[in-house]
């Protein structure tokens, strides 16, 4: 293996479990298309690039469309602060990612598929290359994949363009299609009208490495991690105030204390679960769980102690929606300003506690206003930690 990827003993229910190369595709493509969906459904498999939709579910919608060409396409943007397990996936878990887009595409219809690989990460694209002419001459991409006249696939890899909101699913399209990453209104889902006006997967790089594992052992093999509602198992980017940072696969519903205990975390005054546009959760919250129905995250989870001002931690979020919101729609463009304008107003201790209440309803006002995912969630920081903090916020002028 190369030297830069090489593993760092990790191991974890089921994407750092063991796995043979090219075992699930071979067992795939031996399986009838309606079966895959069926497995997949049982599995609960949900996307885990933050927003949770259900892959059965868009991958039945994308089988369903009627067309001459369909996509599966891979974000592997990897853009939410605090988020790398993407990285850790792509570098040393090639085969995983690459297999489920086969299967993906095989499953909905698909002959391409894309890797929308994050600018940064451009130091990975020759080796994950390397993988795909690798699974060229195994004969599971290309023609005729593992000898099955009806279904040829192959996958190319684009770079992203450096900017936050191109992780958007509709942006990133927009941006593979050589226009400005911009989101999409949407109706027209990415499933009906995507990549070059036809249906199109977009799912997250941990999202499809699942999925071999769910083909080999079976849907209900793997819905029995987890809680139910979060079936599975999660990859957790630790970074901050911890002896341990790095990448966790663990199960849905670990609670946010049994993390912290895990990862080395001493004094610890907050969490920040979900990245920049996740929640911020003090210490009286840390049996929370983390899970879809509970504390969600695509997987950033950071961590602060007691040392750190949270003033300093919102600026810095703020600063970061302000720089990358993409300015298309008035609630994310100006609403981000106002309440970056609102934190600097509490530091300068120009404030008055009635206006940064009236701060905090523009922030639920951009969550139902605007028109992606960025205005929706940027002011959540805003709004959890003024309200989570405000005896040390509010106290410290
Ligand atoms: C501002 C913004 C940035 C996003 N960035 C990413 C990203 O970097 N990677 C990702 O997988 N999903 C990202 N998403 C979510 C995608 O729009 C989409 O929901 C996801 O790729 C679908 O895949 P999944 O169902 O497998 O999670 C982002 C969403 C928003 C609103």
């Amino acid at each position: 293996m190369n030297k830069l990827f090489e593993r760092k003993n990790r191991t974890g229910p089921v994407l750092f479990s063991e796995y043979e190369k090219g075992s699930a595709v071979k067992k795939a493509l031996l399986t009838d298309r309606d079966d895959i969906l069926l497995e997949i459904r049982e599995s609960g498999l949900r996307g885990r690039g933050g927003a949770g939709f259900p892959v059965s579910v868009k991958w039945m919608l994308t089988a369903a469309a009627n067309s001459p060409q369909k996509f599966v396409i891979c974000n592997a943007d990897e853009g939410e602060p605090g988020t790398f397990k993407d990285r850790v996936l792509l570098s040393e878990y090639p085969e995983l990612v690459l297999e489920g887009m086969i299967i993906a595409g095989y499953t909905v219809g698909a002959r391409k598929g894309i890797i929308y690989l994050r600018a940064e990460y451009s130091y990975i694209k020759d080796f994950l290359q390397s993988k795909i002419e690798e699974m060229r001459s195994d004969g599971n991409l290309g023609k005729n994949i593992c000898g099955r006249k009806d279904f040829d696939f192959d996958i190319s890899i684009r770079l992203g363009s450096g900017a936050y909101v191109c992780g958007e699913e509709t942006a990133l399209i927009e941006s593979l299609e050589g226009h400005r990453g911009e989101p999409r209104n949407r109706p027209p889902f990415p499933v009906n009208t995507g990549y070059l006006g036809f249906p199109t997967v977009v799912n997250n790089v941990e999202t499809l490495a699942s999925v071999p594992h769910i083909i080999n052992k079976g849907g209900e093999w793997y819905h029995k991690f987890g809680t139910g509602k979060s079936s599975g198992s999660k990859l957790f980017s630790v970074s901050g105030d911890c002896r341990y940072p790095g990448v966790y696969e663990l199960q849905w519903g670990i609670t946010i204390k049994e993390l912290l205990d895990l990862c080395g975390a001493e004094n610890t005054k907050a969490v920040q679960i979900g990245g920049a546009s996740g929640i911020c959760i003090p210490e009286s919250e840390f049996s929370r769980q983390i899970s879809f129905e509970d504390a969600s995250t695509g997987g950033s989870v950071m961590v602060f102690n007691k040392n750190r001002k949270m003033i300093d931690v919102l600026q810095n979020f703020m600063e970061f929606f302000t720089e990358e919101s993409c300015g298309q729609c008035t609630p994310c463009r100006i609403g981000n300003v106002k309440l970056l304008e609102g934190v600097n107003m509490i530091r300068n201790n120009e404030y008055s506690l009635e206006y940064i209440e009236k701060l905090k309803e523009l922030g639920e006002t951009m969550k139902i206003a605007s028109k992606c995912g960025l205005g929706q969630t940027s002011p959540n920081p805003f709004i959890s930690i003024l309200n989570n903090f405000k005896d040390e916020i509010f106290g410290m002028n």
